[in-house]
């Protein structure tokens, strides 16, 4: 039996969440499942969320009373597969959400993404109501997913939170195919050849955040008392926004000789489709959200963990 239980933890939030979680339940209050083999987290159980009998063996073993449920297929790999990210996305979630209730599981957590917004949202910035038309699948599938959050909280009082995360930015883990992957990418390359060609163009505004303001949100989102949280689809969160450009200077105060190219591809329309920031005011409002990285506090931390690393490997 564990407290709390992660599905889809081998990924990039996964892989940054444990140790906080593992910090309050303890390695075995803790249990993780993914479908990718990693013997090496705490309580691991391969498991695939669309296998139900799997799935409902890992609840009836573990009956945890919080699950986080990571799983999902990300943006631009979404895009390569629509009917696959359809299935993982959607009744993946489903499957969890229907156990989740079975088992009288007490809360849940599932990140939404700012992909719910499209071409007729406002984009500068985002609130958090306004017409929301997606263009990518995986946005159809995170507003499909938010929506869902909302029916099983009203139908079934399942206390399902959820924010729509910006683009993430961290060293902990490699990202997993997402539009906003280029912003951890530039890091390593910068360190490692002094040069990155960008897969967005130079002007491309996207709202980001470093991955120890998203894990916070996530945890004070989880912390906060249920009556305080009005919003039941999925929260606005915003950490900073910034173009490849502006992340290139950021990272050439302390590189000067890096350079930047740029050679847009199929996750650029993505990108134009999102806005360019967000109006988080109801996070901040309901559970006192505020970021604390901006660009260049981001881009320091981020050097000041890879440098080392290359240095020791040279
Ligand atoms: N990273 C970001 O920038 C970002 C931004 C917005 C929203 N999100 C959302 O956060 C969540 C986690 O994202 P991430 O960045 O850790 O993604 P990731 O791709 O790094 O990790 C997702 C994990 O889910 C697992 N998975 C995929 N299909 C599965 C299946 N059928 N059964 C079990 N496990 C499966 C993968 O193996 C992977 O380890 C996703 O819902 C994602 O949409 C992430």
């Amino acid at each position: 039996m564990a407290d709390t239980l992660i599905i889809g933890a081998g990924g990039q939030i996964g892989r940054e969440l444990i140790p906080l979680l593992e910090k309050r339940s303890g390695k075995d209050g803790l249990a993780t499942a993914d479908i990718n083999d990693c013997p090496e987290l705490p309580g691991f159980r391969k498991v695939d969320v669309l296998d139900r009998k799997a799935l409902f063996a890992l609840f009836e073993h573990e009956r945890p009373s919080v699950v986080y449920h990571l799983a999902a297929l990300l943006s631009a790999t979404s895009e390569q597969n629509p009917q696959k990210a359809w299935d993982v996305n959607m009744q993946g979630f489903l499957n969890v959400l229907e156990l989740c209730v079975s088992f009288e599981v007490k809360k849940v957590f599932w990140p939404g993404s700012i992909a719910v917004f499209g071409p007729t949202s406002p984009r500068n910035p985002a609130p958090q109501s306004c017409v929301l038309e997606p263009t990518s699948i995986y946005g159809i599938t995170k507003l499909a997913g938010e929506q869902l959050c909302a029916y099983y909280f009203r139908r079934y009082g399942l206390d399902v939170r959820s924010l729509r995360y910006p683009g993430i930015v961290g060293y902990g883990a490699p990202p997993g195919g997402g539009t906003t992957d280029y912003a951890v990418h530039i890091y390593y390359e910068a360190v490692q050849t002094g040069r990155y060609v960008s897969f967005l163009s130079e002007d491309t505004r996207l709202p980001m955040i470093y991955a120890p303001d998203a894990l916070r949100a996530t945890l004070e989102l989880m912390d906060a008392p249920a009556a305080s949280i009005r919003i039941r689809t999925s929260y606005n969160l915003a950490g900073m926004s910034f173009t490849p450009k502006e992340l290139a200077a950021s990272i050439r105060r302390k590189i000067p000789d890096f350079e930047i190219s740029y050679r847009p591809d199929f996750r650029q329309a993505i990108a134009d489709s999102w806005p360019q920031t967000i109006d988080d005011t109801p996070a901040r409002e309901d559970w006192g959200w505020k970021p604390e990285y901006d660009l260049d506090a981001m881009t320091d931390d981020m050097l000041g963990h890879i440098q080392p690393i290359y240095r020791l490997g040279s």
